[in-house]
């Protein structure tokens, strides 16, 4: 049977940067802004994302194009009888341990759109909001409800396959996500006293900038890119080969980080005209922002708009995660698309389950000192994602032949390959020694 593909460029890089864009740029990326000296923050970010992510992007994409295999398999196919398998398997496993949080959180901004389409959030009460979030994700049934209809809403999408599911609703939702944001940002820019926000996330200070902060964001650059985990790989894999790989990651990376600014520059306004503190946590967006809508003219609206920006994303993301697996599952195990979907949705149901009810009923169940969710969150971002990168840069860097890389990196001699030096010098050297300082920051922490 024919291996599905994405039609052609535009195809590929709106499923890409869907991939991309999540509650990492929405939430993760203002706040961590804000905590580590803001525009300082971005200019450090940027220069990662161009020097170090890019070309692991480009990698990823390599190891799965020359191979249009699984995560697994493509290291099987390049280095057969080796362990290199195995960082597929982590990959695999990685996805499903993101999707074991991510959907949680997917679960309450349905919960969260249908209040407000409901017109629940019209008293700008701050402990209101506050007891109205803590009793959503403490209660034992509504999230998990909630989080089954999120799952099922990505199963169907991915049991349509790559053309028809992923490409085809991902080229409906992010040009629809990208005008919301827009839309967004020039409300919140609107506000009076917004200019506070936009000078936090513009004027750098420089004496913010420690180790710790570059290592901050190298860590977000890499989560934010879905990198380390085989999901560029898989969607790699589907690339025709008429496709110019290099230009597909730039445009992925220079994408991903237009919407983390423009998110950036969507709340922080917000917050700050609001005289809220920037580094509000997990509640920023749940609890603050309906706070904020509860007091602007056509709020309501927004508070809507804002719901459907933050579950776009979560879907365009989670459909990734979800199709690192389908794929290993259905060309492992040579079963159906629609079987494998259901089978692995099942399983995360299962794991969602457990991670919401430790939100409330199962707090107290800790593995390693972390209630499940926890632990989902830190064991994907901070192990797997990191050690995955890393070996991925080591395989194409060190194992694959040079001249392999190279056929891909041009398509077989097809392009001119002028940065290919400097692509493959950041490949073998200066991304191997990020990681592991990023790494190891992490542990040690
Ligand atoms: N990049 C996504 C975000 O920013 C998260 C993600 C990580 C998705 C890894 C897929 C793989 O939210």
């Amino acid at each position: 049977m024919k291996r599905d593909e994405f039609s052609g460029f535009f195809g590929v890089l709106v499923a890409t940067v869907g991939s991309a864009v999540g509650l990492g740029n929405l939430w993760r990326f203002p706040y961590l802004v804000g905590q580590n000296g803001g525009a300082a923050f971005v200019l450090i970010y940027l220069a990662f994302v161009l020097i170090i992510c890019l070309p692991i992007v480009i990698s990823e994409f390599i190891i799965g194009r020359r191979t249009k295999s699984n995560a697994v398999k493509a290291f099987q196919i390049l280095a057969p009888r080796t362990p290199w398998s195995a960082i597929g398997i982590i990959g695999v496993l990685s996805a499903f341990c993101i999707m074991a949080f991510y959907t949680v959180v997917g679960g309450w901004t349905l919960d969260y759109l249908f209040r407000s389409l409901i017109h629940l959030f019209s008293k700008p009460d701050i402990s209101l909001m506050e007891s109205q979030f803590t009793s959503l994700v403490t209660s034992p049934v509504r999230p998990i409800i909630w989080t089954v209809v999120f799952i099922i809403f990505n199963a169907f999408i991915v049991m349509c396959g790559i053309k028809k599911g992923i490409e085809k609703y991902s080229r409906i939702m992010m040009p629809f996500l990208f005008l919301m944001i827009v839309i967004l940002m020039i409300r919140s820019l609107s506000l009076p006293g917004a200019e506070k926000g936009v000078t936090f996330l513009v004027k750098p200070d420089f004496s913010k900038i420690n180790t710790q902060v570059v290592l901050a964001a190298l860590g977000q650059a890499f989560f934010s890119l879905s990198l380390g985990m085989g999901c560029l790989i898989t969607y790699g894999s589907y690339v025709p080969a008429r496709e110019n790989l290099n230009k597909l990651a730039f445009f992925t990376a220079i994408s991903d980080t237009l919407f983390a600014i423009l998110a950036g520059l969507a709340i922080m306004p917000a917050v700050f005209a609001f005289g809220i503190s920037p580094q509000e946590g997990p509640g920023l967006v749940f609890i603050v922002l309906p706070r904020i809508f509860a007091q602007i003219p056509l709020g309501n609206f927004f508070a809507v708009m804002f719901f459907i920006i933050l579950l776009i994303a979560a879907v365009t993301s989670v459909i990734s995660l979800l199709e690192v697996i389908t794929a290993y599952i259905t060309e492992r195990l040579g079963i159906k698309r629609k079987i494998a979907v259901t089978i692995i949705s099942l399983l995360v149901t299962a794991c969602a389950s457990f991670s919401s009810l430790s939100q409330g009923v199962l707090k107290d169940v800790k593995i390693f000192g972390k209630t499940m969710f926890d632990f989902f969150d830190y064991l994907s971002a901070n192990i797997l994602l990191p050690l995955g990168g890393l070996f991925i840069v080591l395989f194409v860097g060190w194992y694959m032949k040079k001249s392999q890389v190279y056929d891909e990196f041009t398509n077989q001699g097809a392009l001119k390959g002028t940065l290919f030096r400097a692509y493959y010098f950041v490949i073998r050297y200066v991304a191997p020694v990020a990681i592991v300082a990023v790494f190891l920051d992490l542990i040690l922490r």
